[in-house]
């Protein structure tokens, strides 16, 4: 199997996360985002500039990330729905924003109130704005593995949207398993679709949902065909409001625990990830299934020493 030297984790939690969950203060969602700061990891989506009435949870982003420690060795970005989410962004001062889309018809119309077409003919706009304001744009395609309201998504409709980003000008994109539907088919079905059109210049992410258990072998095969960069929860927190079942990302504390026994380094302190899912799990007030926040790394001796 292929193996990298390096994966770079972006952490989602407070945004995937907390968006999913009964709407937690201002000072939690600071006290997470900083506390992740702290464990090594380089990227974290901190916030999401989206319709309070649509996602009440993400309501106070501009005043969370006001008060957040801002480590410069760190990527902070934020998601949007649209230009008016990507301007809330970059007035509020981020760099990088995440555009999301969906690449089924009935998610997108659910999750922002629009067609795929409405939302890609924005797409060279933003990306103007953005490069005028010296930041980056990323299209996450969700539902890239499947949606609940349609079932399977073709990779070669998936294809489309990458092309339509590229032609617009972003220039990174990830794809969105919005509701766990992928497994290592589908992850090698949708790279033979997008990666020869789209060419080694375009940076590409997993988002994997572990909603049916496949999110680990996902991103192992994702590895194997050369995507190094991964969304991940602490905790293992997430979804989407507007996917029905949806449920929580692959943990991050997972992710990490598996990839450093393979001798893959991910920059980021296992001990202080797994407290920081503890805080998450404090935070939203519910024991949590990540396993290794459970256990403990495989080493760890019962009874703790
Ligand atoms: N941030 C804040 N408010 C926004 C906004 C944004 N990015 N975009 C639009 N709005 C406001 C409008 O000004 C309008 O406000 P008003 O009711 O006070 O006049 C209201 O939201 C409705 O906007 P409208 O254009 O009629 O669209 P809509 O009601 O279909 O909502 C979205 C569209 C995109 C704003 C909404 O569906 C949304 O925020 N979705 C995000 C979903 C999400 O976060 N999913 C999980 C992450 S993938
Ligand atoms: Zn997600």
């Amino acid at each position: 199997m292929h193996q990298p030297e390096r994966v770079s984790l972006r952490e989602v939690a407070p945004r995937d996360g907390l968006q999913n969950e009964p709407p937690v203060p201002a000072a939690d969602k600071i006290r997470l985002i900083d506390a992740l700061a702290r464990t090594g990891l380089s990227r974290i989506e901190a916030v999401s500039f989206v319709s309070p009435k649509a996602v009440p949870q993400m309501a106070d982003a501009a005043e969370v990330w006001a008060a957040v420690e801002k480590h410069p060795g760190i990527r902070y970005s934020a998601l949007a729905p649209n230009r008016r989410g990507v301007e809330r962004a970059l007035d509020a001062g981020f760099t990088a924003v995440e555009v999301v889309v969906s690449a089924s018809e009935t998610h997108n119309k659910a999750n922002i109130g629009r067609s795929v077409a409405e939302s890609l003919a924005e797409l060279p706009d933003i990306c103007a704005l953005a490069k005028e304001r010296l930041a980056a744009i990323e299209v996450i395609i969700a539902t890239s593995f499947g949606c609940p309201f349609e079932g399977d998504i073709a990779p070669a409709k998936v294809a489309r949207i990458v092309e339509a980003a590229q032609e617009a000008g972003a220039g990174r994109v990830a794809f969105g398993d919005t509701t766990g539907m992928g497994t290592p088919r589908r992850v090698t079905e949708l790279l033979d679709a997008v990666q020869p059109s789209a060419g080694p210049d375009l940076p590409m992410l997993m988002h994997f949902h572990d909603t049916r258990g496949t999110a680990l072998a996902n991103l192992l095969t994702a590895l194997d065909r050369g995507i190094t960069e991964f969304d991940a929860s602490v905790g293992g927190i997430g979804g989407c409001p507007f996917a029905p079942g949806a449920s929580g990302n692959v943990a991050t504390e997972e992710v990490v625990h598996m990839l450093h026994d393979m001798g893959v380094d991910t920059g980021v302190d296992l001990d202080a990830l797994i407290r920081t899912a503890e805080l998450a799990q404090e935070i939203v007030g519910r024991p949590l299934e990540s396993g290794v926040l459970r256990a403990g790394p495989r080493t760890s001796l019962t009874p703790r020493p």
